[in-house]
């Protein structure tokens, strides 16, 4: 059983309740969280949507989602207790006089708690409704405790700079920044949080981390799925504002932010805008040397024939949108100064795998006999954080045997063999915390509007240039060659995962 404390009376309206977030991830993580009893004593769980459901369709519907979704099933007959706690409230959030709806509830629900419940408005809609129902929850009853209001906001945050900063002032008019909780569904994650452990809570690492010792980072978020259905959203997207503005700047933030004093939702924010402020805007001129993309075509996909990224539903066929970035960041401060951080994206790549490699700086083999050293390696960190959840270090050792010849073998720690049971799933925790109103997990507006200036300069110029080479990489194959050439520049190749198993 998982650590969790009691959390006070909470009702949760869910806009978008209809949809496929809640379907999938939403609603399968409130179930996990009530079978860990972490749920509070008094909840209530409201979906909003247009969709016509009674109550009694709408669980039926959501039970659908946990058979396929969750992480528990639902073997000992607890959803049928879960469920009494939803509700369906069918309803246009356009339309200003519907809201009182949710005054009432939350009323009925306060009378049946017998004290005042937190109040948590999930907005899990397109981005274009958010600031209309912003402004209609703001001027319920419900909202007049600040402590006992928040506001969850879902990726994408802004569609760049400009709609970002605009996005945050209507939030801001609204509401306080500390009731404002903007979910990037990485900092959720174990692996992820656990970086600040490894770092921070360990002796060995810190002081070689840095420019003195670390030669260049990689991260790599490579994905087999292709848009999966969602090719209208990915259309106005892309792989550099869907994943690197977010997912994978924050992957960077916590390899580059500095020790924190204290363990302060603010103070670990600070830490980490501090990266992002100090990570170099790239000369637009300049752009093709810090950046690649790609576009997958039509091809084979571990056996079975699937279509190019023009092809998929939702998308224009002339599309110059890419499913591929790569991307070559430095952090110009004292720790990072010089220090190449490689990162890569993509659909339709040759595995599902999320992992992050430090590689340091050669040790020096002058002492060694000449045919010891032929597979001399830098020594390695490797951090998968998923599907792999491990951390693996590589060290030279030597062979058994008369001679003194090296190879480099690996010191692997493994969730799964170090832990038993589970772990939660990321949307678990960021619920979990937004119900016990903590924020640490979650993105405040100058991280968002930071993140967004870095990546301006790259969107702007393929915006402007046209790829003249879309589709340009094969379905599972490690994208285009640009990205390769972008690192092999330096000297350096893509480090994937299976290499680090195969290197025993
Ligand atoms: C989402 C993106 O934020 O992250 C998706 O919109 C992507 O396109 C997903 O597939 C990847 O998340 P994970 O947790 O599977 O690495």
């Amino acid at each position: 059983m998982l650590d969790y404390k009691k959390l006070p009376p909470t009702v949760l309206f869910i806009f978008g309740g209809s949809g496929d977030l809640n379907f999938r991830k939403l609603n399968p993580a409130l179930f996990n969280l009530f079978l860990d009893n972490a749920m509070p004593d008094h909840f209530s769980i409201v979906g909003i949507g247009r969709s016509k459901y009674s109550d009694a369709e709408y669980k039926k519907h959501l039970k659908d989602g946990i058979d396929q979704f969750s992480r528990v099933k639902d073997t000992n007959g607890n959803w049928k207790e879960f469920s009494k706690h939803i509700c369906y409230l069918e309803m246009d959030a356009t339309d200003s006089k519907e809201y009182e709806k949710l005054t009432k509830i939350a009323k009925e629900k306060e009378a049946e708690a017998g004290l005042q419940p937190n109040v948590v408005f999930y907005m899990a809609v397109a981005p274009q409704l958010v600031p209309e129902i912003i402004k209609n929850v703001s001027v319920l009853e419900s909202c007049n405790d600040k402590k006992c209001t928040r506001i969850v906001v879902e990726k994408p945050f802004g569609h760049d700079l400009k709609s970002a900063v605009e996005m945050n002032r209507t939030l801001c008019e609204y509401f306080d920044e500390d009731q404002i909780y903007r979910i990037d569904h990485y900092l959720g994650k174990e692996t992820v949080q656990n970086i600040l452990a490894l770092r921070f809570a360990n002796a060995l690492f810190e002081p070689l981390w840095n420019r003195n010792y670390i030669d260049h980072v990689q991260i790599t978020a490579s994905e087999t799925v292709g848009v999966e259905g969602r090719g209208g959203y990915y259309e106005t997207s892309g792989a550099m504002r869907d994943m690197i503005q977010n997912h994978i700047l924050q992957l960077v933030c916590m390899i580059g932010m500095e020790p924190p004093v204290s363990f302060n939702s603010n103070e670990i924010r600070n830490k980490k805008v501090d990266v992002l402020n100090a990570i170099r805007r790239i000369p637009k001129d300049e752009v093709q040397d810090y950046a690649a993309r790609g576009q997958y075509g039509a091809g084979w996909m571990q056996g079975e024939k699937v279509p190019g990224y023009k092809e998929e539903d939702g998308t224009d066929p002339n599309s110059n949108t890419e499913t591929f970035a790569a991307v070559k960041f430095y952090i110009d401060n004292w720790r990072w100064e010089g220090v190449p951080f490689y990162v890569r994206t993509g659909k339709r790549l040759h595995e599902k795998s999320t992992e992050l490699t430090i590689q340091f700086k050669p040790a020096p083999d002058f002492a060694f006999p000449k045919e010891a050293t032929e597979t001399w390696r830098p020594n390695r960190l490797s951090i998968g954080i998923s599907p792999e959840m491990d951390i693996c270090l590589t060290f030279q050792a030597k062979r058994p045997g008369q001679s003194m010849i090296l190879n480099p073998v690996n010191m692997i720690f493994n969730y799964k063999d170090a832990y038993e049971g589970e772990e939660p799933e990321a949307y678990e925790t960021l619920l979990y915390d937004v119900m016990d109103g903590d924020s640490t997990l979650f993105m405040r507006a100058d991280q968002v509007e930071a993140a967004w200036e870095i990546v301006m300069p790259i969107l702007e110029v393929w915006a402007a240039r046209k790829p003249m080479n879309f589709p340009n990489y094969s379905p599972d194959s490690w994208g285009p060659e640009d990205a390769e050439a972008l690192i092999a520049r330096d000297g350096h190749n893509w480090i994937s995962q299976p290499a680090k198993h195969k290197e025993k």
